[in-house]
């Protein structure tokens, strides 16, 4: 973290997306440009993207609303318990490293991540200050068997606030995925962790894109869809306060009364649509989800119930 610090105070400086010439900010370190120019280095190696103009200095691409503490707390208006972790590898992987200090309801955010994973063993590109990395701990009293119903009611607790917050048209894809006009724009990643006695530790990581320029290529392959400028403060302590709510209210009452939700929302209802589990394909048309959260598949005129962790849905038209 030490190593980090001066990097940080830099894009503390530069956040306001004006110039500032090399030599005041050599003077504000005590440093050489030169050692500005390392620190430059770093924060391109975040993903930062900045000009630099002979005469002016250096100037980010886009201002940055950073994420505050102090300013998550003044929109939810109590302590969200939620730690702002500016470097890490995944805010996930920190709260599993932390699992039996936690509380249901503790949380993290990021604003770079150096190791974010996906579902499936992928990546999830995460440039620093552009998008959305938050993770949430919640203790699954009825078990593991209830993991698939709270990662579905996360979906449209998120949904929800986006569409709130951004007045479009977002959808849910079974099982964990965020969709603007049929492009990818968040992914859901629930990791489970050493069940103690009957029940179960949840970690809910979230990654929403909202200013994403260039993603690598490597890492993003699919189509995909950028919220656009969120107060991201505001965003984190809808997203704290409302899961509270709703995953207590889940614990209490299960998945029956978010089944109207999830259709009021669901991207592929009624839709032609291929499963893919393992090397099979399935095709039927998508009906949404029943009340242990499988997806419901209309195939030969009949409706079968599809639920597992390698099942992947893609549009079929
Ligand atoms: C997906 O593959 O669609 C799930 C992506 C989940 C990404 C988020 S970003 C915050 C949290 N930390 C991680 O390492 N991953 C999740």
């Amino acid at each position: 973290m030490r190593s980090h610090q001066n990097p940080l105070k830099l894009i503390e400086i530069l956040a306001d997306g004006e110039f500032h010439s090399g030599e005041e900010l050599a003077a504000s370190f005590g440093i050489t440009r030169a050692g500005i120019n390392k620190y430059m280095k770093v924060l391109r190696e975040w993903g930062l993207d900045f000009t630099s103009v002979q005469g002016k200095g250096y100037c980010l691409i886009a201002p940055i609303d950073l994420i505050k503490k102090c300013k998550i707390d003044h929109y939810y208006q109590a302590d969200s318990r939620c730690e702002i972790l500016p470097i890490i590898d995944s805010t996930n992987q920190y709260l599993l490293d932390k699992i039996g200090q936690l509380r249901s309801g503790d949380c993290c955010v990021a604003e770079f991540q150096s190791k974010a994973r996906g579902r499936r063993g992928r990546r999830w590109f995460s440039p620093f200050g552009s998008n959305l990395y938050f993770s949430m701990y919640w203790q699954l009293e009825q078990g593991v068997a209830a993991a698939m119903g709270l990662s579905l009611v996360v979906g449209i607790v998120i949904a929800d606030i986006l569409r709130e917050l951004s007045g479009q048209d977002i959808k849910v894809k079974w099982p964990n995925d965020l969709y603007l006009n049929d492009q990818k724009l968040a992914g859901i990643l629930v990791e489970l962790a050493g069940k103690t006695g009957d029940c179960a530790h949840a970690i809910i990581g979230i990654g929403v894109n909202l200013m994403m320029t260039n993603p690598d290529p490597n890492i993003v392959n699919q189509k995909w869809a950028n919220l656009g400028k969120v107060d991201r403060n505001l965003l984190v302590a809808r997203i704290v306060k409302n899961l509270n709510i709703k995953l207590s209210e889940f614990e209490k009452q299960g998945l029956a009364p978010f089944i109207s939700d999830w259709n009021r929302l669901d991207n592929f209802a009624n839709r032609p649509v291929k499963l893919l589990i393992g090397d099979n394909i399935i095709r039927g048309i998508a009906k949404g989800i029943n009340e242990q959260g499988a997806l419901m598949l209309e195939q030969d005129g009949k409706i079968h119930a599809h639920i597992g962790g390698e099942i992947s849905l893609r549009g079929d038209e």
